[in-house]
């Protein structure tokens, strides 16, 4: 499966990914670029689908939907589904509640390790707001996307990286790996992986004993995994 991201709005990413000539757009808000980006390639704009239904990550589907003859797949409908075979790959959804109740994370390989399309599940650096109030449900879900191999490449639904990086410069200063990580940048195309946020952002390393410190500070239970996590998420 290949994968070519977007910009569009303040921070927000969208992406199509495609396998021969069949291709989906997922939070497609720059939906003239996937638009032009499809014909310039020979694709077949065959699906339109996204991560939740936040508005801002749902703006191009209408556009994307009259200007193609793509169907709409919603994340409840994907998640349903669990495979959306595109071209001769496949692309896995599973639900990952917590954010919202209907956040999903897609999956697929592009040939060189697996993919995540986390949208405002995960993020370089940070994860989203528990808009639920289920933190428990949210906490459940991080630990199906922290069970893939650590070179999973995570492709988020923001670039927020300067913040998130100044968030982790407060929390983790003396982070021996914070200086690579912020060196590894690219706006062109903003990726990372599994195994490089394992090390380096403090809203998934609950069982990281260097974040006690930090951590010790706020006053709240820090004996189980969930309650270490849960304490940290109230400084974000
Ligand atoms: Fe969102």
């Amino acid at each position: 499966m290949n994968i070519q991201q977007f910009r569009y709005g303040d921070t927000n990413l969208a992406y199509l990914l495609w396998d021969g000539i069949e291709a989906v757009a997922v939070d497609g808000g720059a939906a003239d670029e996937i638009i032009s980006f499809c014909g310039e390639n020979g694709l077949n704009l065959a699906y339109v689908t996204n991560t939740h239904g936040h508005s801002d990550h749902t703006p191009g589907n209408e556009h994307l939907l009259s200007g193609t003859s793509a169907s709409l797949i919603s994340p409840e409908e994907m998640c349903e589904m669990k495979v959306l075979p595109l071209g001769s790959s496949r692309l896995e959804a599973f639900p990952t509640p917590g954010h919202t109740n209907d956040s999903i994370c897609f999956y697929f390989n592009d040939g060189d390790s697996g993919c995540l399309v986390t949208g405002d599940t995960l993020f370089n650096g940070t994860v989203g707001n528990c808009y639920t109030k289920n933190y428990e449900l949210y906490f459940s879900s991080l630990q199906k996307v922290l069970r893939f191999p650590s070179e999973t490449k995570i492709y988020a639904g923001h670039d927020i990286f300067d913040y998130t990086t100044g968030v982790m410069d407060k929390i983790d200063p003396d982070n021996p790996f914070l200086a690579e990580y912020k060196s590894l940048y690219s706006k062109d195309h903003l990726v990372t992986a599994l195994g490089q946020e394992l090390k380096v952002n403090p809203f998934i390393r609950y069982n990281d004993k260097t974040l006690d410190a930090y951590r010790s500070g706020l006053g709240m239970p820090l004996k189980t995994e969930y309650e270490r996590w849960r304490a940290m998420m109230s400084v974000h």
